[in-house]
C-alpha cells in the first residue's frame, strides 16, 4: 500500500489540523456547525497539556506529523525531537521550524478550495525543536532518554505497535512522563489484525507498560480533521499519562 501520509491531500489536511484557526476549519458563514465540532479543535495542543512537568529538559514526539505538538512541547522542554515516518510531513515541519510559511489548500468541495498558510507559533524558540524522519518501530539506538515522550494517534498506524511499547521504557528517564493518545481505530490496512489488542486497547497498554510505568490517569480528547466543508472526521482519542518507575527495566 502506498503511504497515505505522503500524499499532498493529507499534507493539506494536517497543516489545517495542526496550524489552522478554528474559524478556518469551521467558517460559520455558510454552515451551522455543531458546537461540539468547535470544541474538538486544537487537539495537537491539548494532548501536550497532559504532561504535568512544565519545566522539563528533553522531549520526544513520536509520530509528530507536521509538528504542532512538538512546537507545543517546546513551551515546557528545552529540547524537543519530533519524529515521523512521512518524508513529506517532516519536510513541512522543517520548513516551519526554519521560520518559513507554507501555503496550503483547504478544500471546500470538488475543485473549490481556499488558500491558507501555516506558520510555526511565534511565542516559542524554534531552535529548541528538531525534526527527523524515522520509524517508530526502530528508533535510532542513540536517540537518548527523555523527560517527556508524546505519542499521539500513532500506535494504531503501526504494523507492529508492540515494538514501540517495548522500546518506551528505554526512552523515558526514571520519573519522566509518557502521554499516549489513541482513538483505537485498528485497521487491517495499517496493522495486521494478529497485532491488534485482543481486548480493550487500554488493558493492552497496561499489560505492556505497567512493569515499567505507573498509570497516573486516563481521559478522552475529541479531535476533528476536516476533509471538505461538509465532511469531517470527528473522533475521540483515549489519552493516558504514565510515569516511569525508578530502576525497573
Ligand atoms: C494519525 S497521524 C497522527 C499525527 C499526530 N501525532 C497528530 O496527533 O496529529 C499518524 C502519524 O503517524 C505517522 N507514522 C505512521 N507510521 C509511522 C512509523 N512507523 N514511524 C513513525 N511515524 C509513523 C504518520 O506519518 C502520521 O504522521
Amino acid at each position: 500500500m502506498e503511504n497515505p501520509y505522503e500524499s499532498s491531500r493529507l499534507l493539506d489536511e494536517y497543516l489545517l489540523f495542526h496550524y489552522g484557526d478554528v474559524d478556518d476549519a469551521l467558517p460559520t458563514e455558510a454552515i451551522a456547525y455543531p458546537q461540539a465540532m468547535r470544541e474538538a479543535w486544537g487537539f495537537p495542543h491539548r494532548t501536550v497539556k497532559g504532561f504535568r512537568n512544565r519545566d522539563a529538559h528533553l522531549g520526544l514526539d513520536i509520530g509528530c506529523a507536521v509538528g504542532a505538538s512538538s512546537f507545543a512541547m517546546a513551551r515546557q522542554c528545552q529540547r524537543v525531537i519530533g519524529i515521523d515516518y512521512s518524508h513529506s510531513f517532516i519536510h513541512a515541519a522543517n520548513l516551519l521550524r526554519e521560520g518559513k510559511t507554507i501555503d496550503y489548500r483547504r478544500v471546500d468541495e470538488g475543485m473549490q478550495a481556499k488558500h491558507l498558510s501555516a506558520q510555526a507559533p511565534s511565542d516559542i524558540d524554534l531552535d529548541r525543536v528538531t525534526f527527523e524522519q524515522g520509524d517508530a518501530h526502530a528508533l535510532r539506538e542513540d536517540i537518548g532518554t527523555f523527560d517527556q515522550v508524546h505519542a499521539a494517534n500513532v500506535l494504531c498506524r503501526l504494523a507492529e505497535p508492540v515494538k514501540l511499547l517495548q522500546r518506551l521504557p528505554q526512552l523515558v528517564r526514571a520519573g519522566g512522563e509518557l502521554v499516549i493518545a489513541t482513538p483505537c481505530t485498528w485497521l487491517e490496512s495499517f496493522t495486521p489484525s494478529a497485532n491488534w489488542p485482543q481486548g480493550s486497547t487500554i488493558d493492552w497498554l497496561k499489560d505492556h507498560l505497567l512493569a515499567s510505568f505507573a498509570l497516573v490517569k486516563t481521559w478522552d480528547e475529541p479531535f476533528l480533521i476536516r476533509e471538505t466543508a461538509r465532511k469531517f472526521q470527528w473522533s475521540s482519542s483515549q489519552l493516558s499519562l504514565w510515569t516511569r518507575r525508578d530502576g525497573v527495566w
